[in-house]
């Protein structure tokens, strides 16, 4: 079913996160590198993803994990050479699998060339790359986005003697969009990488390109400019790429960065996340429901990218504010877990380490509208270190064995750029991938086994979706169509038995397959079709027609 040329191709794609520095090490420094994961590609095959994620892994003073770029053309001498990169690029291509890389251009690092030289003199050439004012008090009514370490969108600069404007990190000066040199640039760059064989981007903070007195300084008109300035130069000079815009949002105002087809090919969809988290703890899947109800059409050559955790905190943004105390009270108890406007927590631990409840969340992730992305280490239910400051405790490294260093370095365990999680309930030795390897029943075995039903059909990553309303509103029921195809994936959210009786008249004379084992359901006739599901149990069906 794969097509190699398809321009859909991330339609129906798995995409997998993952940092180079966490992968694995190749010459005992301590630190992940690009011929470390180049000998991870055939697990990465074998789990059978599509498109590889990387965090950046551009020159950077590392102060915010490489989201502060100092040169937008190499790689960090850490992870590599850049012969090293193309090699992995071209293995990774060599098994089908794609590779897109990050895109941050909202601000580079103040150690940035530009910026030194921005800063020089008020004079510089380079002077209007960045954003600069006399005064703190232009664009009062944008917000702080890292409340916990930042008071302020503006920054002194002692050089020149002036405040320059940043939405992230004081140390992450904000480019100027409004300067036409400056998207010229940002296109090089783009180019730059296309050409080396990059399948696309994950473009950051792309919401704040532009500032405007007297607005929120989000999602402005003149941003979606600049975005189809960029788009458009993509499709002039390439065929196949993609761009996914990290826009947290409400679906609303997302909706923009996908124009007519002309701005992204894909989206995250940030609020379902937490909806998701919402449901399963509040045993009702009414969260859910309605936030994808809230959710307008896209156009048909575009798709949301969904996820249940990434390399950030557990972002809360896209809730009010009842449900953030919510999700505080029920999956942050330790004031520890929290930062920003969110948990520092990865997937299992939320789940209580409960391995039908990961399944479950899974289980939705593959099966609502969109592509799934994977963030490294959850599949096979790695844990987090709270203790670790900023989001550090979910960017340990990789759990590839028992042994040393857990097998992703040789170093001296002082070394790792990060500690590996050695507690006995999530540390290494006891949640690993050569051990699950070894299981039929591990989580790793089974997320392969629901990689390879998604990929099954093109139903998940294309088709409609209808949800049903049966009176028990512990279970959650969609119908996903495309074609000829017809899914209908039924969900029990809570902790205890239910029944349920589902309305399924439409679809009358059908034959449910249940997609896991293959086996046949009874004939769907005129009364309503009960079910009975075990705790946080779901089923994945195929409607057939015989
Ligand atoms: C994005 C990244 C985050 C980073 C921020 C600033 O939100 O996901 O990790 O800190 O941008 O670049
Ligand atoms: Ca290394």
């Amino acid at each position: 079913m794969r097509t190699e040329d398809d321009p859909l191709w991330y339609k129906d794609a798995v995409f997998y996160e993952l940092h180079v520095k966490a992968y694995s090490d190749s010459n005992a420094d301590g630190i992940g590198d690009f011929p470390g994961l180049l000998t991870k590609l055939d697990y990465l095959h074998e789990l059978g993803v599509d498109c590889l994620w990387l965090l950046p892994m551009y020159p950077s003073p590392f102060r915010d994990d490489g989201y502060d770029i100092a040169d937008y053309y190499s790689i960090h001498q850490n992870y590599g050479t850049m012969e090293d990169f193309r090699r992995f690029l071209e293995a990774a291509h060599a098994r089908g699998m794609r590779v897109i890389i990050e895109l941050v251009v909202n601000h580079t690092s103040d150690q940035h060339p530009w910026f030194q030289e921005a800063r020089r003199s008020r004079e510089s050439p380079l002077r209007d790359w960045y954003v600069w004012s006399d005064t703190d008090d232009r664009y009062k009514e944008a917000r702080i986005i890292f409340l916990d370490t930042e008071k302020s969108n503006w920054a002194w600069d002692p050089v020149s003697k002036a405040y320059y404007w940043h939405r992230f990190f004081s140390h992450q000066p904000d480019l100027n969009f409004d300067n036409p040199a400056v998207r010229e640039e940002i296109w090089k760059v783009m180019d730059y990488w296309l050409r080396m064989g990059a399948d696309g981007f994950r473009v950051d903070a792309v919401p704040y390109l532009i500032e405007r007195e007297g607005t929120s300084c989000e999602n402005l008109v003149e941003t979606h400019d600049v975005l189809r300035f960029l788009r458009r130069r993509l499709d002039e000079n390439h065929a196949n790429k993609v761009l996914l815009a990290e826009a947290n949002q409400w679906p609303a105002d997302v909706r923009p960065y996908f124009g007519e087809g002309n701005e992204f090919h894909m989206a995250f969809h940030f609020p379902i996340m937490p909806r998701i988290f919402m449901a399963v703890q509040l045993e009702d899947r009414k969260p859910i429901v309605e936030i994808m109800e809230r959710t307008p059409p896209i156009p048909e050559s575009c798709q949301w990218a969904i996820f249940l955790r990434n390399h950030d905190e557990l972002t809360l943004e896209m809730v009010t504010d009842e449900e953030r105390d919510y999700m505080y009270d029920e999956y942050a108890k330790d004031p520890k877990g929290r930062i920003n406007l969110g948990i520092r927590r990865r997937l299992a631990s939320l789940m209580g380490n409960v391995r039908r409840r990961v399944e479950l969340l899974n289980s939705l992730l593959f099966s609502l509208p969109g592509t799934p992305v994977i963030y490294y280490g959850d599949e096979i239910g790695m844990g987090e270190n709270i203790y670790l400051g900023d989001r550090n405790g979910v960017r340990t490294p990789m759990q590839w064995g028992g042994g040393w260093n857990a097998g992703f370095s040789t170093a001296d365990p002082e070394q790792l750029y990060l500690p590996i999680i050695s507690n006995p309930v999530y540390g290494y030795a006891a949640v690993n991938v050569e051990s699950q390897r070894r299981s039929e029943d591990s989580l790793l075995s089974w997320m392969k086994e629901i990689i390879r039903l998604r990929r099954s059909s093109r139903v998940f990553g294309r088709g409609s979706l209808e949800f049903l309303n049966p009176e028990n509103h512990r279970v959650l029921a969609y119908i996903r169509r495309w074609e000829d195809e017809t899914v209908l994936v039924v969900t029990n959210l809570s902790r205890s038995a239910q029944a349920v009786e589902l309305d399924l008249r439409p679809f009358r004379g059908a034959i449910p397959i249940e997609m896991f084992g293959r086996n046949a359901f009874p004939r769907i006739g005129e009364r309503p079709y009960p079910l009975t599901l075990a705790p946080y149990h779901f089923f994945w069906f195929q409607l057939r027609r015989l």
